[in-house]
């Protein structure tokens, strides 16, 4: 659809009915911008023009566009078999998959549970933790604790934790018994650090705070996102999960690694637990899972946590949750297509091998116009602007149209530019997009 249909005043009556996801609506449906293509890594528009994708689609194609492999995984599979119920049936790719997962998995995380997206990966991790704690007596520990700034997607459990407050705000009062951690941006002491930031593994300590005043008994779990992406591309301080992890350990607090969008190859390891060297007890993923092709979500979890679930009557079911779709036919199908996909290319560590390239890279852009932090790790890229005096976001927001105007496609999260490029990247790719965001930023001072 183009928009050379427009009718009055370029309104194209055509695009009304689809009422689109964090999005400016009224400024989309005026000047579209319409993808009808993708192959490695690059998308097509309507008009024919190739658009280099700096972002993975959203954090999630992370092997490329279109591989030809998972394609025909996904043309096979839905001509063999549609659907399965997962509810009682089973069908074989999904123990596959669960078994793939395992092994790539940080040590211990080796039980599986399917879901159809991080948002429903984050309530499935939340319920088994505070259920986890029930069915093993101590079924006071109900308190979740999250952290500023932290995205967990959408759902009511996602939006409590999270700490992202426009996506909380118009609400209500979301979940009882929440509380949060503070932020570990702390751009005074770590601004423009290459990699880890060596200052603010103390912010860890804050979580004592909160033991102290709700006492450890209550609280079932803190989960966090190892690097935070939809804030802003926020890198964990130097020993700060370490700290994390230690803290939950003395108090017997599960902890949760909301890896949506740092699994599957993005840090530099298959999991930003490993690339910290931090195992957490439930880890949620999505996105890279299928390469993005088909919704896909999973939790993974310590074999003493699905342990502890596995007592009474072996008639009866263990754990009240699932959803339809979940392990769907297509999905797995899909999933193991992608694992082959990243183990050929050797994908899920070549994140490690392309960083110090794309740090210097992105460094380089730290005198240009506006800039007030660079900050990366792996194949994660956070550029953040100084905001336009009483509208924030707004000049993010122009080099994003200026750079797809350009034939590249970042993303925006307030004033921060976040680049999580396909893992399939190469040296010419890094250049071009340095060069288009350079000349942007220019162009928006
Ligand atoms: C850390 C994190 N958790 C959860 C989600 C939600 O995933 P979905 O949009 O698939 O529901 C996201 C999405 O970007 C995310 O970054």
């Amino acid at each position: 659809m183009s928009a050379d249909v427009s009718s009055d005043a370029g309104h194209d009556a055509r695009l009304d009915a689809y009422w689109m996801p964090f999005t400016a609506n009224r400024q989309f449906k005026q000047s579209p911008r319409l993808l009808t293509g993708a192959d490695g890594m690059f998308f097509r528009d309507d008009k024919g023009r190739d658009v280099l994708d700096s972002i993975a689609g959203l954090w999630c194609v992370n092997a490329g566009h279109n591989r030809p492999r998972i394609v025909r995984a996904i043309q096979e599979q839905a001509a063999e078999l549609d659907f399965a119920p997962p509810f009682q049936m089973a069908h074989p790719k999904a123990f596959e998959l669960a078994d793939r997962l395992a092994q790539i998995a940080p040590a211990g995380l080796n039980r599986v549970f399917f879901t159809n997206s991080g948002s429903e990966s984050v309530e499935t991790a939340l319920k088994m933790a505070i259920a986890y704690h029930r069915v093993r007596g101590e079924g006071a520990r109900t308190r979740l604790i999250g952290r500023e700034r932290g995205y967990h997607g959408v759902n009511f459990g996602g939006i409590s934790v999270g700490g992202m407050v426009a996506n909380r705000k118009m609400f209500g009062h979301l979940l009882a018994g929440v509380d949060h951690i503070r932020h570990t941006h702390d751009p005074a002491r770590n601004a423009f650090s290459i990699g880890v930031p060596q200052h603010g593994a103390e912010f860890a300590d804050d979580l004592e705070r909160l033991i102290a005043l709700h006492d450890a008994s209550t609280i079932a779990a803190v989960i966090v996102e190892p690097v935070a992406g939809s804030t802003g591309v926020l890198i964990p301080p130097a020993g700060y999960l370490q700290r994390l992890r230690e803290i939950c350990d003395k108090h017997g607090i599960l902890l949760i690694f909301d890896e949506v969008i740092t699994g599957f190859g993005r840090t530099g390891q298959p999991f930003a637990a490993q690339t910290f060297g931090v195992t957490p007890d439930l880890m949620t993923v999505a996105k890279g899972i299928t390469n993005g092709c088909v919704p896909m979500g999973a939790v993974f979890a310590q074999q003493k946590i699905h342990d502890a679930f596995m007592t009474g009557p072996e008639h009866l079911i263990e754990f009240f949750h699932g959803y339809t779709y979940s392990a769907h036919p297509l999905a797995c199908a899909a999933g193991i297509a992608t694992l082959n996909t990243y183990a050929d290319g050797d994908l899920l560590t070549r994140a490690g091998r392309m960083e110090a390239e794309f740090a210097q890279a992105l460094h380089s852009l730290r005198d240009e116009p506006n800039v007030i932090d660079v900050r990366n790790i792996g194949l994660v890229g956070g550029i953040e602007l100084k905001p336009i005096p009483g509208e924030p976001a707004k000049r993010a927001f122009n080099v994003f149209l200026d750079c797809w105007n350009q034939g590249l496609l970042i993303r925006t999260t307030g004033d921060t530019i976040a680049l999580s490029p396909p893992l399939i990247i190469e040296s010419q790719h890094i250049e071009r997009i340095i060069a288009t965001l350079r000349d942007a930023l220019r162009r928006a001072a």
